[in-house]
């Protein structure tokens, strides 16, 4: 049997959430209609937060009631990222979201103005009340690395909040490399500890391309026995709160990559390769991943 690569496209909220042009709701749904075709397992449709922090995610519910109304048969998740967040998500019909907690408390105030303590507090609300309530939930943990703010990262902060969102009912914990800043030798060993813990089935690897450690990041982690990413199309992607944050690792890369070490993703190249364009042509700043040369001419 062919094995299985799990791929979660973010480009409608990572990638989109720190750039200087703003999508209209109208532009995003287009581009989400791209998406749906591209045989993705799942996209991230955006995020439920304050339209002061993140105007370019204002209309969010527009974006997912268009997606919901064109059941296209793809899994959309959105993130949420406090209480509020939350019940606004479900009211709009959504069926998965994604709480994150920063493994630093710098972070966490710069993010969410929470302190580590306050958001996880607020994140196993939101976790219990999703499995009450029947909607599925993912716990990121970001700047799972370094941070921006306070340095190299402890594993074992990484490992201790994983284990206590995963214990609360999270159905995944994603290890976000917030700032691009971890090398696949970090990846492997974080990924050992973390897996004694919590079953690869339940992890997923959220990598940024900062520093171009992307690709080999997602081999380690692939290595280790991870099969769900996070990746963004034509490697755009960002965090506002978190400097030197650049895009994600492009989705074209990444599936290029399992399709030739063997592994199946259920992407149609020439689809994915329209949403590339789509999205070039929409932002004017996506560069599109180091596979698209060679995937558009083959
Ligand atoms: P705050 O100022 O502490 O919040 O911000 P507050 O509770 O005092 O409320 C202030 C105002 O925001 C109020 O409205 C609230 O109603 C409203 P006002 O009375 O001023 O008109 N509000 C909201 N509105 C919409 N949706 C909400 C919400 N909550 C409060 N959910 C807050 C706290 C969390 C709201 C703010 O800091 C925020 O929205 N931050 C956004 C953070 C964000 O989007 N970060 C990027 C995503 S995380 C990421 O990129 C990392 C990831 O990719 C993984 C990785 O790479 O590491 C996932
Ligand atoms: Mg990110």
């Amino acid at each position: 049997m062919i094995p299985q690569v799990h791929i979660n496209e973010v480009g409608l909220r990572d990638g989109l959430q720190a750039q200087s042009k703003h999508l209209s709701v109208d532009e995003r749904c287009r581009l989400f209609d791209q998406l749906a075709t591209t045989g993705v397992s799942s996209v991230e449709i955006g995020s439920f937060v304050s339209p002061k922090a993140v105007p370019q995610m204002a209309g969010t519910d527009q974006v997912l009631r268009h997606a919901l109304a064109n059941n296209t048969g793809v899994a959309l998740n959105a993130l949420v990222p406090n209480r509020k967040g939350y019940e606004l998500a479900l009211a709009s019909g959504c069926k998965e979201v994604n709480v994150v907690v920063s493994s630093t408390d710098t972070m966490n105030r710069k993010n969410i103005n929470m302190s580590t303590a306050e958001i996880m507090a607020a994140s196993q609300g939101i976790i219990e009340s999703a499995v009450a309530d029947g909607v599925k939930v993912n716990a990121y943990v970001a700047v799972a690395f370094e941070c921006p703010f306070e340095g190299v990262v402890d594993p074992e902060q990484v490992i201790s909040l994983s284990k206590r969102l995963a214990d609360w009912g999270a159905q995944r914990i994603v290890i976000a490399d917030t700032i691009g800043a971890a090398n696949p030798f970090a990846v492997e060993a974080l990924l050992r500890d973390l897996l004694l813990g919590i079953s690869a089935d339940r992890v997923a690897c959220h990598f940024h391309d900062t520093r171009a450690m992307g690709l080999a990041n997602t081999y380690a982690a692939l290595q280790s026995g991870v099969r769900h990413f996070d990746t963004s199309i034509g490697g755009l992607g960002g965090c506002p709160f978190a400097p030197g944050a650049s895009g994600n690792v492009a989705t074209e890369d990444v599936a290029l990559l399992c399709q030739q070490a063997g592994f199946s993703t259920g992407i149609d190249f020439s689809a994915l390769m329209a949403a590339v364009d789509l999205v070039k042509e929409l932002t004017g700043t996506a560069k599109g991943g180091r596979a698209h040369y060679w995937l558009s001419n083959h």
